[in-house]
């Protein structure tokens, strides 16, 4: 209708708790179940890939077991391939692979759909988009980084904000219905420019871990800003 604006993309919260203690992450998950958050991003880290280390798929099948959200898992590990059973059976919901970590993308995009899971594609912020979008038609998520991979509290680069622009005309232009979300240095005070861009996933760690107010304050100022 003339004169009407748009409804603002509905976009989820999937709170990371790689900023979250690690000797108490079945608390940390439910505080952020309570708390209204949709998905639980779980950061997995192998000490090659990037240069720190998390934890496995015992962490993801015991996170499973301690709560009823999604869990959207980001493996940040070389050759993912070689674990895609391991955390299917772990229950993990979406498992998101780098373009840079495997060498080839579409036969383990392939596996993990196989699998009974939601795969998803990534790639670094200084990888050229044309490494990623290839791989759109094959996965249920598309996350762009908008930190450099391996830590949590990073300053969000500027740029993503075209990155995911650029992701999101390529998805609505093919007419992909995946998930585009967006992950590093997002708080209350930047998440609605990366919805605006066309997220419709957004993870934060430190902005809802590391909140001085608490996690249920820190959910609800991103869903103030989201509304
Ligand atoms: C970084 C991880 C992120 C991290 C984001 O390598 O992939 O998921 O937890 O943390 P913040 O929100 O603090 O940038
Ligand atoms: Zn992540």
């Amino acid at each position: 209708m003339p004169g009407t604006t748009p409804a603002p993309r509905a976009c989820k919260l999937a709170p990371s708790i790689l900023s979250a203690d690690f000797a108490r992450l079945a608390e940390a998950v439910g505080e952020a179940e309570r708390a209204g958050a949709d998905w639980i991003h779980v950061d997995v880290m192998d000490g090659h890939y990037v240069p720190d280390l998390t934890f496995g798929a015992k962490m993801v099948g015991d996170l499973h077991a301690a709560t009823a959200l999604p869990l959207d898992v980001h493996l940040m590990i070389e050759r993912p391939e070689r674990w895609i059973d391991r955390y299917a059976d772990a229950g993990a919901a979406y498992l998101t692979v780098h373009v840079e970590s495997t060498a080839d993308v579409p036969a383990t995009l392939d596996a993990i759909r196989r699998r009974g899971v939601h795969p998803g594609v990534t790639c670094d912020p200084d990888t050229p988009l044309e490494r990623l979008l290839p791989h759109a038609g094959a996965a249920d998520l598309v996350l762009v980084m908008s930190v450099r991979p391996g830590f949590g509290g990073q300053r969000f680069i500027p740029g993503s904000l075209e990155r995911i622009a650029a992701v999101r005309r390529a998805l609505d232009a093919r007419h992909l219905g995946a998930e585009l979300a967006v992950d590093g240095g997002i708080k209350p005070g930047n998440c609605r420019d990366v919805r605006d861009a066309g997220a419709s996933v957004i993870v934060a760690g430190s902005g809802i871990y590391l909140d001085a107010e608490g996690v249920p304050a820190a959910i609800a100022k991103f869903r103030r800003m989201l509304a």
